[in-house]
């Protein structure tokens, strides 16, 4: 029978609403959402399914247990008394890594050595054993100790769900597969409407899109840590990847387009995307945005243009915005969102969004700027309720 699972899907601050509303789609409800975590009950299948289908996360986890934790010796017994025979079959390999913020139990060595003696403890009452070789899957222990709550939980992904497979090289500022993922979820843009990336760099935001237009699960070419587990049955995930494939769509009713000024990222572009299986989706331009002219409508511009932080300098990055304003303005019928850092980009663009968000390009606090273009005669506004969490331009809403 399938169990009730406390799952949670991590990803960067600022996306919870995202990945929320992808679990809410795949028929999961979120429990509660904090700090770059979401926490939803499941089950196997869940487990297999998420990992297959969340375009947002960063990764799924397992939860063990949680709990306040203020000294050493009392941490110990608690994660000692945890159900970890549910999870750890005697020959579990079961790495422990560890993490502390702003909490008495700091010492992320001494938080992850206790650990694993703890879950060692707990499995030799369990096995009846006292030795264990580790020589079976691997189960890797997360510890998150913050303001003294501590999360014990496994990690069922391995590496990081951005890691799609499809981008063996990359530009030389490339945005995270997850966060241009959530770029086009947090858009307007659909399979029907025409789809522009003026400023394309290795090609993520075009080649997530033309993935979300066919439907295809963004983690169907890729392995899982939690595959080796005896939990998940090879039916599980027969099922899981089955469902995902029949699920892909045809071809959206237009080729996305992408373009950059340069074609050496341009030929990275296009092999990223023949590696993704959308090289048939996508066309390739090489173009200076200020070339721009279409007598197409309602299209929908997703973009990430210099911020002048990572490439050329903020001058070039402001020369680029004046362009954008000169090349998009007479797109009075398309939406546009740009992700940028520059703190100027609204006076240089001459234009104040209508929605922001506040995003991280890695480390980069960004914002995305949202423009919204009106909703095209064949849609209705309840078509794609607004993603939670954007700040609305007061002035221009009331
Ligand atoms: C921040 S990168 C985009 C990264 C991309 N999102 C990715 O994931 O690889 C910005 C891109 O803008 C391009 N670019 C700079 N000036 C341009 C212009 N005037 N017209 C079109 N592209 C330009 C650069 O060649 C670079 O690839």
């Amino acid at each position: 029978m399938a169990r009730r699972i406390e799952l949670i899907a991590t990803s960067a601050f600022g996306l919870e609403a995202v990945v929320s509303r992808e679990l809410h789609d795949l028929g999961y409800h979120e429990q509660y959402s904090e700090d770059g975590r979401v926490t939803f009950i499941g089950d196997e299948l869940a487990i297999c399914r998420c990992n297959l289908w969340l375009r947002s996360a960063d990764r799924l986890l397992v939860k063990v247990g949680g709990f306040p934790a203020y000294d050493f010796g009392e941490y110990f017994d608690q994660v000692e008394a945890l159900p970890w025979n549910e999870w750890l079959p005697i020959d579990a390999k079961f790495p422990v890594s560890g993490k502390s913020v702003r909490s008495q139990l700091h010492h992320e060595p001494t938080i992850q050595a206790v650990t694993k003696k703890a879950i060692a403890e707990s499995l030799k009452k369990s096995y009846q054993r006292h030795w264990f070789e580790e020589t079976g899957a691997e189960y890797q222990i997360e510890v998150s100790i913050l303001k003294d709550q501590a999360l014990l939980l496994i990690d069922t992904t391995g590496p990081g769900l951005h890691k799609r497979g499809y981008r063996a090289t990359s530009g030389a500022a490339p945005l995270r597969e997850t966060t241009a993922a959530a770029l086009v979820l947090i858009s307007c843009w659909n399979r029907d409407r025409q789809f522009l990336d003026p400023f394309c760099g290795s090609g993520t935001i075009a080649i997530e899109a033309a993935m979300i237009g066919r439907n295809r699960a963004p983690g169907i070419n890729r392995h899982f840590l939690c595959e080796n587990w005896h939990q998940l049955t090879r039916e599980n995930w027969k099922q899981a990847r089955e469902e995902a494939r029949d699920l892909v769509l045809g071809k959206p009713k237009f080729p996305l387009m992408a373009s950059d000024i340069d074609d050496r990222v341009l030929r990275l572009a296009q092999s990223n995307a023949i590696e993704a299986g959308m090289g048939g989706d996508i066309e390739f331009k090489r173009m200076d945005v200020l070339e721009l002219k279409t007598s197409l409508e309602y299209g929908v511009i997703i973009t990430n243009p210099p911020y002048g932080e990572r490439l050329g300098d903020s001058e070039s990055a402001a020369e680029i915005y004046d362009d954008m304003a000169d090349a998009f303005g007479p797109l009075t019928t398309w939406s546009i969102y740009v992700l940028t850092s520059h703190p100027g980009f609204e006076r240089l663009f001459r234009c104040r969004a209508d929605r922001r968000r506040k995003l991280y390009n890695g480390r980069i606090e960004c914002q995305y700027f949202q423009y919204l273009g009106p909703i095209p005669p064949w849609e209705k506004a309840s078509d794609r309720p607004e993603m939670p969490g954007n700040e609305r331009d007061v002035d221009q809403d009331e």
